[in-house]
């Protein structure tokens, strides 16, 4: 088994008690469908071509991802390339792409998925009266017969298919869990269940999740998979609340790329189990090192900006800007952290001097620079700085030097020199 364990810094928290129900044994894994080149490239602007679909697809297999959803074949000669591509040339993960529930789509996929070591087939259909009525013009029964049709089909191509009923946190939970029936009844060997509007609340998300896999014969030989997406900012909270139903796949897209407002951030959600894990006793077989250089390569190739508030990943996630917080981490990192950022492949803590800033973080930096002031010249350093930080965004290390500079050239006592570098 490939898990690593890395992530969850000892003694962040004080509750490490277990929640009743959420693994059924102490090494349950989670596995991880990364559908950024499928969902995540549907979002507006995100569209990639081949060689950085390749690119891409070559990094989420060095991240550890167990599926790769490589794009919607049926949609376009090139995708259906790429997705070729990437199955006859990415090793490691399982490689799927996307068809609609018919065999024209069924045979697209598969065209395109035969070549990888571990092929498998994704087929979605609507399952909301409101898509069935008002996008797809059909009704109940012919669904649910489309639904069986189109599994026993892609089951004469291929051992491992999945079976999406799209919309299904609007959906009548007991048309779910008919249509679902019918799926597992041909073969399906996934069942997906998809927030595909954001629309559910963490907790009705977990106990539809719950009935399906408690109501649908069969589920228990089946992997239960969720897919959500973010349009409340729930999609990770709802994934994690799928888990504790008893999902063992979640969807996602880095940096929550995807359709709208995005589909669960697979950082966000990997690193929840592995901080949480002392709770969640979950594992996973991602090497959470690379997220931070996956989601850079997904910046640049999509030229979506990572917002450097984002959680994990965000330029942001490990730096402090206010005297208290650096005053804490400066002594321990764990006071205002509860990942490293080694662990997820960023730069590290990072100390970012604001007119917010205390004295210990000027020291601290002024130290790192190697700036030997006279003790008596730091007070005139600390209001010099304050002076400056009072008009600027941040003071880097270029403004501190000079700075330090002034400060020394007013001193009649200074050390030998020189007494600050040249930055
Ligand atoms: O959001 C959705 O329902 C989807 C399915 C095709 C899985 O992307
Ligand atoms: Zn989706």
């Amino acid at each position: 088994m490939r898990a690593a364990a890395s992530g969850a810094d000892p003694d962040v928290g004080a509750s490490t008690s277990s929640v009743a129900g959420i693994a059924d044994s102490p090494d349950d894994t989670v596995e991880f469908f990364d559908t950024t080149l499928r969902d995540g490239e549907q979002s507006p602007g995100a569209t990639l071509h081949l060689a950085d679909k390749l690119l891409l697809a070559h990094q989420l297999a060095r991240l550890g991802v167990d599926v790769i959803e490589a794009g919607f074949p049926a949609s376009s000669p090139g995708d259906f390339e790429a997705v070729r591509r990437i199955a006859r040339e990415v090793e490691g993960p399982m490689i799927t792409g996307l068809a609609r529930a018919t065999r024209s789509d069924i045979d697209a996929v598969h065209g395109a998925v035969r070549e990888a070591a571990r092929p498998l087939i994704h087929v979605f259909i609507s399952v909301s009266d409101l898509h069935i009525t008002h996008k797809l013009g059909l009704d109940r029964p012919t669904v649910t017969a489309r639904t069986a049709e189109a599994i026993a089909y892609a089951k004469t191509l291929c051992d491992a298919v999945e079976f999406s009923p799209e919309d299904a946190g609007r959906a009548d939970p007991d048309y779910l869990c008919e249509v679902v029936q019918a799926a597992v009844d041909a073969g399906a060997t996934v069942v997906n269940i998809p927030d595909t509007t954001g629309y559910c609340l963490p907790l009705e998300f977990s106990a539809l999740v719950a009935a399906v896999r408690r109501e649908v014969r069969g589920m228990d030989r089946v992997l239960t998979s969720v897919h959500c997406h973010d349009d409340l900012g729930l999609a990770t909270a709802n994934s994690l609340a799928g888990i504790a139903a008893g999902a063992r796949r979640v969807e996602g897209c880095i940096n929550g790329l995807g359709e709208r407002a995005g589909n669960a951030a697979i950082e966000e959600v990997v690193m929840a189990l592995r901080v949480r894990r002392p709770v969640l006793h979950l594992s996973d077989h991602l090497r959470t090192e690379e997220l931070v250089p996956t989601s850079r390569m997904v910046e640049r190739l999509t030229g979506i900006p990572v917002p450097p508030n984002k959680p994990v990943v965000g330029a942001n996630a490990f730096a402090h800007a206010s005297g208290v917080h650096q005053h804490g981490v400066l002594r321990d990192r764990r006071t205002y952290e509860i990942m490293s950022a080694a662990d997820v492949g960023a730069d590290g803590t990072r100390i970012v001097l604001t007119a917010r800033s205390g004295r210990h973080a000027l020291r601290h930096r002024l130290d790192q620079l190697g700036v030997r002031l006279p003790a008596d010249s730091f007070q005139a350093c600390w209001e010099r700085f304050l002076q400056v930080a009072d008009t600027a965004k941040a003071v880097d290390d270029a403004d501190l030097a000079a700075i330090a500079q002034a400060v020394l050239a007013e001193t009649a006592a200074v050390e030998p020199a020189p007494v600050a570098p040249s930055l």
